[in-house]
């Protein structure tokens, strides 16, 4: 029998906190500044994209504490069950005055208007603690979720080059605590399920996958919640109305990342950050995609099961997932059952999860020796940005050059993510020629009638699915490099 309490229990910077009074829909960042008075950090755009509310949220792994920045205004406060939060309030240097990275940002001229400053900082201590001596590459990377309007972030990125120049990580204020949080947050594990509030305001906190498995098994309904990066928006955008929650992301069990010679498995609750590794190294097309997803928050929150269950068409990850053959496990009680990723796609809202059930994991094969294997993001602009159309493409050719296997998946494109089977028809078994691509460029208006919307016209996306086609050809035949990330050519 699970033991349940009724508070969550976390460390608020420097101080143990238990809350029995939390909303199933309460920010992080409305506990901080309206009930905490901590109003450092700051609102902007309350979605997820500016990074003016960036805290960090320092959490047990397997490897030890880690800390990472997260977006307050889209977290909900329950999710910080076990973790320890730290906001720009708890910052100082060793004699007690401004911490390296805010000294920095003084000397530097890094703060102008002075809003989204706290943001930075947060953001480039974050980078600071795992990296000492970043590249420019690296700060543009963690800086990709946080939006200066006063502009000018050239005067930012040199404090950031600079604060190693301030202080040292291995004495700074997270470091000199270290011990006592870990003691202190692995007290907190007590193996008990939260349950706060009823009715209307109702949420859960599985002690295990089991107990998330149980509590589903009866409360079919709930809302789950891993990263929060879509669910925030439907509250702080769409007040929509979101209890019962049962949020998932501390489940350590659905952290994993299993790796074995053909396939990488991924857990749901696996974020961008975590996936990155494994993901770029075994399938390098993986790395340049996430590092376009969101910004560093967003990606530290940000979830491959989330990204899948959300059943966006416009998501990220399923079209190359779907082109590399992966398939989705579903769990409900004991039971599970796995199917095709691109089968999990009925039509635009629908997934095909039934109620009680839960995505526990994702399994993906690894391009063999010898195929081709390539993502193209089409966005406005670079950086945070969504996809306007996205096509993956997974080839392997024969000894005499014709096409062997071919499977082609696109996003933007349908009301789903969708593979693009006419076209993949057309080139089957056919020498891998421009004639050949040309003469199935026809099949696009066969597998997709993509709308127009203000990311991008219909026509414009049937041209550039069309286009990406050609470019994978010209890339796959011409020797030119497939995709080059800006982080990995710095
Ligand atoms: C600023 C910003 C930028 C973004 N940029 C991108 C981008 O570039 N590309 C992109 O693809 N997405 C982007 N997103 C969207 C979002 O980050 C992704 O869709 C993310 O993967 C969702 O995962 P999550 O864990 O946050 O899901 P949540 O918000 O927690 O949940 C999303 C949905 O999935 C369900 N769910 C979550 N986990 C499970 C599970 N294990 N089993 C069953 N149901 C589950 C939830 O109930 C909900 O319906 C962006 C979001 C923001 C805020
Ligand atoms: S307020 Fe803009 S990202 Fe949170
Ligand atoms: S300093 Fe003014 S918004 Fe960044």
């Amino acid at each position: 029998m699970t033991e349940i309490r009724s508070e969550i229990r976390f460390m608020l910077n420097g101080v143990e906190t238990a809350l029995s009074d939390v909303r199933a829909d309460e920010t992080l960042l409305d506990y901080l500044r309206l009930r905490r008075a901590l109003r450092g950090t700051k609102e902007g755009c309350a979605e997820g994209d500016c990074g003016a509310c960036t805290v960090l949220v320092g959490r047990l792994t397997p490897d030890g504490l880690i800390y990472e920045s997260v977006n307050a205004c889209i977290r909900f406060l329950g999710s910080v069950n076990g973790c320890h939060v730290v906001t720009v309030e708890h910052l100082k240097g060793q004699d007690g005055g401004l911490h390296p990275v805010q000294q920095a940002m003084v000397d530097f001229h890094g703060s102008q208007c002075g809003f989204c400053t706290p943001g930075f900082v947060m953001s480039l201590y974050a980078l600071w603690m795992r990296r000492t001596d970043p590249t420019e590459a690296d700060i543009e990377k963690a800086l990709q979720g946080n939006l200066c309007r006063c502009t000018g972030y050239q005067p930012i990125v040199k404090a950031a080059r600079a604060i190693s120049s301030y202080g040292r990580v291995e004495t700074d204020v997270l470091a000199s605590e270290r011990a006592r949080v870990e003691a202190t947050l692995n007290a907190l594990k007590d193996g008990a399920r939260v349950e706060i509030g009823q009715d209307g305001q109702r949420l859960v906190i599985p002690a295990s996958v089991e107990d998330l498995a149980a509590v589903l098994e009866a409360e079919p309904e709930a809302t789950i919640v891993a990263g929060s990066t879509d669910v925030g928006l439907w509250v702080t955008k769409f007040m929509r109305e979101i209890t019962p929650v049962v949020f998932i992301a501390h489940l350590d069990e659905l952290h994993t990342v299993t790796e074995t010679d053909g396939a990488v498995s991924v857990g749901a609750c696996v974020s961008y950050t975590e996936a990155f590794s494994a993901l770029s190294r075994r399938i390098p097309a993986f790395g340049p995609l996430i590092d376009r997803i969101g910004g560093e928050q967003v990606r530290n929150m940000g979830t491959i099961g989330g990204n899948i269950a959300n059943g966006s068409p416009i998501g990220d990850t399923p079209p190359p997932l779907i082109a590399l053959g992966a398939t989705v496990t579903l769990r409900k009680g004991e039971s599970r059952r796995t199917i095709a990723l691109e089968d999990f796609f009925i039509d635009y809202g629908k997934q095909d999860r039934r109620p009680g059930e839960f995505v526990e994991r994702i399994d993906v094969p690894v391009p063999g020796e010898g195929t081709h294997y390539a993502v193209y993001k089409l966005t406005k602009r670079r950086d945070e940005d969504i996809t306007a159309a996205l096509g993956a493409f997974h080839l392997t050719l024969a000894a005499d050059g014709t096409v062997a296997a071919v499977r082609i998946a696109y996003g933007g494109m349908a009301a789903t993510p969708k593979r693009a089977t006419a076209v993949e028809a057309a080139l089957a078994g056919k020498p891998w020629s421009s004639e050949t691509v040309e003469a199935a460029l026809d099949a696009y208006g066969k597998d997709f009638a993509p709308i127009s919307d203000m990311r991008a016209s219909a026509d414009y996306r049937m041209l550039a699915a069309r286009n990406l086609l050609r470019r994978f050809h010209l890339e796959t035949t011409s020797g030119l490099p497939v995709q080059v990330s800006r982080y990995e050519a710095a």
